[in-house]
């Protein structure tokens, strides 16, 4: 195939509706012209980069409005739109399997043009990280302290699967799905750069283990523990065996 004459067609005119409003001259020239590309991957590593901060940007953007549904108890507004902050991080792990059609020679070159970058810089990541405790706050006043009630309270001694439980629930989803993302990122990592090297940012592992660890809202794990405990206490530390009927 003429791959001149089809690099013009995936341009497109700009001149449609469609292209205007999508603004598609400015988009496809958000990645490095083709001549430029130091290899066949170099242009998914950037597109999928890019995809990811659009995700992450309407993530942040929704999560501000879940903020001020939150503030008013508007409990379905608040669900609806969880689910769409939980669909794009599913989107957002589930893409980072693109990247692993990318063999480790080839990100070995891609990385020679990558100069002091890191996703460290990221201002989805970075925004993102920014944003839980401030929900929390929201949360905590509008959906706990005006009733008196407590996480131990919705979850167990007075749980009645509340609206202030189904919004505890999409909170840990969220937590969890975050997590879910560092953990195929680190996985990513393995596949691609080894765990063992070293980065420009020092031992990768670590500070990507480190980032494993944090959980935006302990308080709705904890409770998890406290729970079994408690229950647990009933019949010690082992069960008895069911036995014969
Ligand atoms: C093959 C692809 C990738 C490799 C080899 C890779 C590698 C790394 C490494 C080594 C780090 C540790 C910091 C550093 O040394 O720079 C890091 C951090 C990070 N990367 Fe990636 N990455 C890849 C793809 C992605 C993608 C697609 C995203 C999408 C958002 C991403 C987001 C991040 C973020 C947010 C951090 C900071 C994590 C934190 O502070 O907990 N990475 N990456």
């Amino acid at each position: 195939m003429d791959r001149e004459h089809f690099y013009r067609l995936m341009k497109g005119e700009g001149t449609f509706d469609y292209e205007r409003y999508l603004n598609t001259p400015a988009l496809l020239a958000c990645q490095k012209p083709f001549a430029q590309l130091c290899n066949g991957d170099e242009l998914q590593f950037q597109i999928v980069h890019q995809v990811e901060e659009l995700w992450m940007k309407l993530i942040a953007y929704t999560l501000l409005d879940i903020d001020d549904y939150l503030q008013q108890q508007n409990t379905p507004r608040v669900l609806t739109l969880f689910r769409r902050v939980h669909l794009a991080l599913r989107l957002m792990t589930d893409q980072l399997g693109l990247l692993e059609t990318m063999s480790p020679k080839e990100y070995q070159e891609i990385r020679l043009q990558l100069g002091q970058g890191s996703g460290q810089e990221s201002p989805g990541f970075r925004v993102l990280l920014k944003m839980p405790y401030p929900l929390w706050e929201s949360f905590s006043k509008h959906y706990l302290e005006p009733s008196g009630l407590t996480v131990e309270k919705i979850y167990n001694s007075e749980y009645s699967h509340s609206a202030a439980y189904v919004v505890a629930e999409a909170l840990a989803e969220f937590d969890e799905l975050f997590q879910k993302f560092r953990y195929h990122h680190l996985q990513l990592i393995h596949r691609t750069i080894g765990l063992g090297a070293k980065s420009l940012k020092g031992r990768p592992v670590e500070l990507i283990e480190n980032g494993l660890k944090v959980q935006f809202f302990p308080q709705l794990w904890e409770i998890r523990n406290q729970m079994t405990d408690a229950w647990g206490a009933r019949y010690g530390v082992r069960r008895e065996p069911i036995g014969e009927p």
